[in-house]
C-alpha cells in the first residue's frame, strides 16, 4: 500500500497487544481472557517481589506475548493428534509438571479422539503417536519460542523481550524448553509468568486451594522457588477478584511505566504482523491475509473509494482471518469433505475475529469489516447472515478479493485455479447471487484481468434493472403492469422482486418502498 504520513494512530501498544492475547488463548485451548488474568497476576506478583517499573513492564509484555508462537507447528501437531486444540487444553495443565503426566494426558487425549477403534488398533495408534511425540512437541516449542520472538521485534519490542521470549517455556531445574537454560540465568520474568498462567489455570479448575498445592508441588521444578514462596503466603490477596469485572480494564490501567501509542506507519506494521501470524496457522494459508488485503485495498482504490476506506480496507484485509487461530489446524488442512460439526467451527472463525478486534475502538471499527468477509449479499453467509442492506462497498470488496484469492491458492481437497479459472468462478459466484457484480469486477480489474467498465454504484448491489423494477413496486404498481412497462413477462417481473427483497432484506412492499425512499430511489423512469 502507499506510505501515508507518520502520525500517531488511536490505538496504544498495550491495546494491540491484549487483542492479539485473545486469539493466542484460542490457540492454547483455552477460554477467552485467560492471557488477560494471567497478565494481572503475574504484574501483582512482580509487585509484591518489589520488581522495578522496567522489570514490572517486561513483566506485564511477556505475559501477554507469551503464546505469540501458538500458531506455529499446529499443522504438523494436528497430523499427530487430530484436534491439536483439544490436545493443548489437555495437556496444558501438566507442562510443568513431570514428564510422566505429560504422557497420561496425551494418551487419555488419544483416546477421546479415537473412540470408535477397537482396543487393539487404539493401542497401536498410541504406540505409534507416543513414539513421535516428544520429539514433535520439542520442535514445535522451539518454533513458539522462534516466531514469538521474531514477531515480538516486529511490534518494535526490544532485546531483552525478545530473549525472555525465546525462554519463555523452559524451567527452573533446566527440564524446560527448548532447553540448555536453568536457574538463575533464565529471565525473572519469565519465571513470575510461568508460574501466574499456571496459577490462573489451577485457580479456575480447583480455587485458590488447587493454585497454591500445584504451585508448592513444582516449587524448585518447573517454578523458581522464591516467587512459589510469595506468592503461596499472599495467594488470597493475588488472587482476589482476579476473574471478576473487565479483565480489559484493569490490564490496560495496570501497565507499568509510559504509555506508547502506535504511529499510523507502527499500526500497519503490526497488522502485517498479525496477518502473518495468522497464516502461519496452515501452509495452505502462507501469504493469504497480506494477499487479500493488498488486492481488496487496490479494488477499492479503483472503485474511487475514500483514501480512509482504502486503508480501512488494507487493514482490515490483514486481520481478517486471525480468528483462524481458534480453529483447529486439522479442519484447515483436512483434505476430505468437512462434517457438519467441523463446518460450525470453521463458521466461527470470522465470530472469533470479531471477538479479538471488539475491545479497543480502532480496532473494532476494523474488526466489523474484518469479521464480514464471508457474508454474502443473498444472505447465505457467516457468521451473521447479513444481506445487502447491512454490507458496504468495502464490505463487498473485502469479500470478493478473499473468495478470489482463496480461488488462486491451493487448499486441501483442490489444487490452486488459475487466474482465469479463479475469475469465471467468482462471476458465478455473482450471478448465483452471493457476490456484488460492482466490487467483483473491481477485484478482477485489481488482479489484471480485463473487465468490463464498472458501472455507476448501484444501492445494496441492485442491477439498474432491479433498482427500475423496485422503484415501480414503490410507486404501486402491479406486476403485470410493470411487466407490459418494461416489456418483460410477468414471470420476470416475480423473479426480479424476489431476488431485490432478498438483497435488500425485506420481505413486503412496504420493506421494499422504505428502502427506496431512503436510498433516494425514486426517481421516476422513462
Ligand atoms: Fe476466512
Amino acid at each position: 500500500m502507499q506510505k501515508r504520513p507518520s502520525r500517531t494512530s488511536e490505538i496504544r501498544l498495550a491495546e494491540l497487544v491484549a487483542a492479539l492475547s485473545i486469539a493466542t488463548d484460542l490457540g492454547m485451548g483455552q477460554p477467552m481472557e485467560y492471557v488477560l488474568h494471567s497478565c494481572v497476576l503475574a504484574v501483582r506478583l512482580g509487585e509484591t517481589l518489589g520488581l522495578s517499573v522496567s522489570e514490572l513492564r517486561e513483566v506485564y509484555y511477556l505475559a501477554l506475548l507469551r503464546y505469540l508462537g501458538c500458531n506455529a507447528g499446529t499443522h504438523e501437531q494436528a497430523a499427530l493428534v487430530g484436534d491439536e486444540l483439544a490436545m493443548r487444553t489437555a495437556t496444558l495443565p501438566v507442562y510443568g509438571g513431570q514428564p510422566s503426566q505429560i504422557m497420561d494426558a496425551l494418551v487419555s487425549h488419544l483416546r477421546r479422539m479415537h473412540l470408535g477403534l477397537s482396543s487393539l488398533d487404539l493401542d497401536q495408534v498410541i504406540a505409534q503417536r507416543i513414539l513421535v511425540f516428544s520429539q514433535v512437541m520439542q520442535e514445535s516449542a522451539a518454533g513458539h519460542c522462534e516466531v514469538a520472538q521474531l514477531l515480538a521485534s516486529r511490534f518494535g519490542f526490544d532485546e531483552s523481550m525478545q530473549q525472555a521470549l525465546g525462554q519463555a517455556y523452559e524451567r527452573w531445574d533446566g527440564q524446560g524448553v527448548p532447553g540448555g537454560t536453568k536457574g538463575e540465568a533464565i529471565a525473572a520474568s519469565v519465571h513470575i509468568v510461568s508460574l501466574a498462567h499456571d496459577a490462573v489455570l489451577f485457580h479456575r479448575m480447583g480455587g485458590a486451594q488447587m493454585a497454591v498445592a500445584v504451585a508448592k508441588e513444582r516449587a524448585g521444578g518447573a517454578y523458581e522457588p522464591r516467587s512459589v514462596e510469595r506468592f503461596c503466603q499472599q495467594a488470597a490477596h493475588l488472587l482476589a477478584g482476579l476473574e471478576a469485572g473487565s479483565s480489559w480494564q484493569a490490564v490496560l490501567a495496570l501497565e507499568p511505566g509510559s504509555q506508547t501509542s502506535l504511529s499510523e506507519e507502527q499500526f500497519d506494521n503490526a497488522c502485517r504482523a498479525i496477518a502473518d501470524f495468522t497464516d502461519l496457522k496452515s501452509p495452505y494459508l502462507l501469504g493469504h491475509s497480506s494477499g487479500v488485503a493488498e488486492l481488496a485495498a487496490e479494488a477499492a482504490r479503483r472503485c474511487g473509494l475514500p483514501e480512509a476506506d482504502i486503508v480501512a480496507i488494507w487493514r482490515a484485509g490483514m486481520l481478517h482471518d486471525v480468528g483462524r487461530t481458534g480453529v483447529s489446524a486439522g479442519i484447515w488442512g483436512k483434505p476430505g469433505s468437512l462434517s457438519d460439526g467441523e463446518w460450525e467451527r470453521v463458521r466461527l472463525h470470522s465470530y472469533y475475529t470479531e471477538r479479538v478486534l471488539a475491545r479497543p475502538r480502532a480496532l473494532a471499527q476494523l474488526g466489523t469489516l474484518a469479521a464480514s468477509h464471508h457474508e454474502r449479499i443473498d444472505g447465505s453467509g457467516y457468521h451473521r447472515g447479513a444481506s445487502a442492506s447491512l454490507l458496504t462497498p468495502v464490505a463487498r470488496i473485502l469479500a470478493a478479493a478473499d473468495a478470489y484469492h482463496a480461488m488462486t491458492e491451493p487448499r486441501p481437497h483442490r489444487p490452486a485455479l488459475s487466474p482465469e479459472a479463479a475469475a469465471e468462478e467468482l462471476l458465478g459466484e455473482v450471478r448465483a447471487g452471493h457476490l456484488d457484480s460492482e466490487a467483483a469486477n473491481a477485484v478482477l480489474a485489481a488482479a489484471g484481468h480485463r473487465v468490463r467498465t464498472t458501472r455507476r454504484a448501484l444501492v445494496a448491489g441492485l442491477s439498474e434493472r432491479e433498482v427500475e423494477v423496485l422503484r415501480l413496486l414503490a410507486r404501486g404498481h402491479s406486476k403485470k403492469h410493470i411487466a407490459g412497462l418494461l416489456f418483460i413477462s410477468e414471470k420476470t417481473v416475480s423473479h426480479h422482486t424476489q431476488h431485490i427483497y432478498t438483497k435488500i432484506g425485506v420481505s413486503t412492499r412496504a420493506g421494499a418502498t422504505l428502502f427506496a425512499m431512503q436510498h433516494n430511489l425514486l426517481a421516476t423512469i422513462g
